[in-house]
C-alpha cells in the first residue's frame, strides 16, 4: 500500500472536486492505497495542513464547484526553501507520490519539482484552456457554458435599446473563453490576446453593422486583448507578489472610445469571477472523472513528472515540462472561423 498525496493549485474552476474524486476513487477504492489533501495548494504542503481523503470523504462531491482541499497560487519554486519543504513533508509524512491539480503555475511547480526527484503527475485545470498537449483542461467549457448564457441575455437588452455591449469574459494570456463563447453566442466582434486590435477598425466594423439592418452589436472582449502597438494605451495592471499582473478592466478602458468614435450607446459587463463559480457541466465532470482516473494510473505506473490529457476521444500523457513550456493559443483557423461572423 502506498500514501498517494492530492492538491488543488492557482485559480478554481467547476470541476477539481470531480477529479479528486477520480483520483481517489481510483487510487483509494480500487487500488487500496491510502489518500492524503494538502490544504491550499503547494502551500499546505510547505506548511503540513492535510485532511485525509478516504471514499468517504469524497462523498458528495462530484457537482459541487470550488475545491474541498481550497487552493493557492503559492509557488515553492519562489518561496524561501520552499523545494526543501516540500521535500522534507513528503519524507516525513511517508507520502509516496504527489497528484497536483493546476494550470500553468501549479503544474510549472510541479515540472520544476520533477526534475529534482519528487515523485508528481498533473492534471490540468484552468477555465482559460491554455495548457499545451490536452484538448481541454477542466473548467474551459463549464466557463463558455456561463459566458455563453450571459451573451444569450445580453442580446435582447442590446436590441431593445440598440446598444454596443461589451462583455469581458476571462484570458489572460489566450482567447479561448472569448472566442468559445463568442461563436456560441453569435458576437459581432471578438478581440482575444493572440490578435491585438485596432479600435479604429473595431469602430469600423460596428459603423458598417449598423448602417444595415442591425441596431445593436455584441463585442466580446478577452480581458487580456491588446491593442496594436501605437494605436490605444492601456495602463499597467497591478501584479501580485509574483509579478503576475491581476487583470480586468480593459472593456471599461475601450467601452467610452467605441461611444464617442461611433455615437452608439455602450454599455460593459464584465464575467469576471462568474466564470469560474459554481457547478461543472456535464461535460466538465466527465472530463475531471477520467482525468482523475487517469491521474491515479499514471502514478500506480511510476509516470512521475507527467501530466494526463485529453487527446481526441483518450487518455494520453506527456511530460510536464512539454505540457508548461508554451501555452497553448488560439489556433489561426478557429480565429479565421470567428471572422465569417464579423459585423
Ligand atoms: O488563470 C485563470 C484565471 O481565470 C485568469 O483568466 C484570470 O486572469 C485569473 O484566473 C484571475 O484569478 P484571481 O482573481 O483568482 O487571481
Amino acid at each position: 500500500m502506498a500514501r498517494i498525496g492530492i492538491l488543488t493549485g492557482g485559480g478554481d474552476c467547476p470541476g477539481l472536486n470531480a477529479a479528486i474524486r477520480g483520483v481517489i476513487r481510483k487510487a483509494v477504492g480500487v487500488f487500496g492505497h491510502e489518500g492524503v489533501g494538502f490544504r491550499n495548494g503547494w502551500l499546505g504542503v510547505m506548511e503540513r495542513e492535510t485532511v485525509e481523503l478516504d471514499r468517504d470523504a469524497v462523498r458528495g462531491i462530484l457537482h459541487r464547484g470550488g475545491t474541498i482541499l481550497g487552493s493557492s497560487g503559492i509557488n515553492p519554486m519562489r518561496e524561501p526553501e520552499g523545494p526543501e519543504r516540500i521535500r522534507a513533508t513528503l519524507n516525513d509524512l511517508e507520502v509516496d507520490g504527489l497528484v497536483a491539480i493546476g494550470g500553468e503555475g501549479t503544474l510549472g511547480a510541479a515540472a520544476q519539482l520533477a526534475e529534482q526527484g519528487v515523485r508528481v503527475v498533473g492534471i490540468p485545470k484552468t477555465i482559460d484552456n491554455d495548457i499545451s498537449g490536452t484538448d481541454y483542461t477542466i473548467g474551459f467549457r463549464t466557463a463558455v457554458q456561463v459566458a455563453t448564457d450571459a451573451i444569450d441575455r445580453l442580446h435582447s437588452t442590446a436590441e431593445s435599446h440598440n446598444r454596443v455591449m461589451l462583455v469581458e469574459v476571462m484570458g489572460r494570456s489566450t482567447g479561448w473563453i472569448a472566442l468559445y463563447a463568442g461563436l456560441a453566442g453569435g458576437a459581432d466582434v471578438i478581440l482575444i490576446p493572440e490578435h491585438p486590435f485596432d479600435l479604429e477598425e473595431v469602430c469600423a466594423s460596428l459603423r458598417r453593422r449598423h448602417m444595415g439592418t442591425s441596431s445593436f452589436s455584441i463585442v466580446v472582449v478577452a480581458e487580456g486583448a491588446k491593442p496594436r502597438d501605437g494605436t490605444f494605451e492601456i495602463p499597467e495592471y497591478p501584479v501580485d507578489r509574483y509579478g503576475w499582473p491581476r487583470m480586468g478592466g480593459i472593456a471599461n478602458l475601450i467601452a467610452p472610445e467605441i461611444e464617442r468614435e461611433t455615437g452608439f450607446e455602450t454599455r460593459v459587463i464584465t464575467l469576471g469571477h462568474l466564470q469560474r463559480g459554481g457547478t461543472p457541466t456535464a461535460y466538465d465532470r466527465v472530463l475531471a472523472t477520467r482525468l482523475g482516473v487517469a491521474a491515479a494510473d499514471l502514478a500506480e505506473a511510476g509516470g512521475w513528472g507527467r501530466m494526463v490529457a485529453l487527446r481526441g476521444p483518450s487518455m494520453a500523457d506527456i511530460p510536464l515540462a512539454e505540457a508548461v513550456a508554451e501555452r497553448k493559443l488560439v489556433p489561426e483557423h478557429l480565429y479565421r472561423l470567428a471572422g465569417v461572423f464579423a459585423g
